[in-house]
């Protein structure tokens, strides 16, 4: 296949870049390199450096390839400053239309859409299923509630499968070298102690209804998640999945196994105790099982 891989030289797309070149796919990558890093792009890919918000760039290069699939990283992703520049997190949206549209004009018929467990905002129940109710808590989740449902309506009315992948916190490495160098999320920060750039894990909160006190989170190995990617290419009708493990890890899970300092601090606003997926639909219509252990031996 010729596949389109939007934000292929970030931390998810340069892993998935390097797994369909190993499938034996023909990639063509788009970065804007606002976080990506081009030197993560496999050499066997066709690089652009453009923007999606930039119509014209796209449609060049819509026009120099035949894409059989595009898969949709490229984003802005911080929960945080999505409520301070909505501006910027605006484009996530505008960029997903430019997308719809060229695949309209240039007859492209599916698309995988990285969407995030961001679109359930708190959750009522969980594990959480596909059916939770929407409740985005912040501009990012709303952003990636709206592509989802502009997706559903070209699914409806000009023929393109949608497959909306909704990941729970992606973690590792997929043999580059490279971790989400994010730190809002736990394990960048374990690293950061590891190597001495941060003198102790600060946790939030040690008295929430879970078992050990902290944060309950459904990790999701990068090599897992690029792996159900691969296995959504065969879908041939839009659909919403869960991409997480249904399995929860404390926050003093990973501090124990890494024996790191910490010190306890108080509770963030909106951070749930609990946040785990139901992978059900993700084993049925993908045959998807995670095999990576999120806490090594
Ligand atoms: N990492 C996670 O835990 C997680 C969880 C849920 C959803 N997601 C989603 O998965 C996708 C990939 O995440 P990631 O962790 O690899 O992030 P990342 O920031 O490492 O990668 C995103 C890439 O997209 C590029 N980009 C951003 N906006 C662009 C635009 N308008 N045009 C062209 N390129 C653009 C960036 O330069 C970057 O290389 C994102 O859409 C993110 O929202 C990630």
């Amino acid at each position: 296949m010729n596949i389109l891989v939007t934000g292929g030289a970030g931390y998810i797309g340069s892993a998935a870049v390097k797994k369909i070149i190993q499938e034996g796919h023909e990639v063509i990558v788009i970065d804007n390199l606002s976080k990506g890093k081009k030197e993560l792009v496999d050499d066997k890919a066709k690089f652009y450096e453009g923007d999606l918000i930039n119509l014209e760039f796209l449609k060049n290069v819509f026009s120099k390839h035949k894409f059989d699939a595009i898969m949709h990283f490229a984003g802005y992703k911080a929960a945080g400053e999505s409520m301070i520049n909505l501006e910027k997190y605006s484009q996530n949206i505008t960029s997903m239309i430019n997308l719809l549209d060229n695949m309209v004009q240039f007859n492209v018929k599916k698309i995988i859409f990285s969407s995030s467990a961001a679109v359930y905002g708190e959750p009522q129940y969980t594990p959480i299923d596909e059916s939770h109710p929407l409740n985005p808590i912040n501009y990012y989740g709303f952003t990636k509630l709206e592509c989802e449902r502009i997706i559903d309506w070209y699914s409806k009315q000009k023929g393109i499968v949608g497959i909306c992948l909704r990941y729970f916190n992606v973690m590792g490495d997929a043999g580059l070298n490279y971790r989400d160098p994010d730190a809002q999320n736990i394990e960048p920060i374990i690293y950061e102690v590891l190597s001495g750039k941060r003198e102790k894990l600060l946790i939030f909160g040690n008295d929430y209804e879970t078992p050990d006190g902290t944060c309950v989170r459904d990790y999701i190995d990068i090599k897992d998640l690029v792996h159900a990617h691969t296995l959504a290419l065969n879908l041939n009708s839009s659909d919403i999945i869960n991409l997480g493990t249904g399995k929860g890890t404390s926050v003093l899970e990973f501090v124990k196994k890494y024996n790191i300092p910490y010190e306890f601090s108080s509770k963030r606003e909106g951070d749930p105790a609990t946040l785990t997926a139901s992978s059900k639909k993700a084993k049925r219509l993908l045959g998807w099982i995670p095999k990576e252990k999120v806490i090594k031996n």
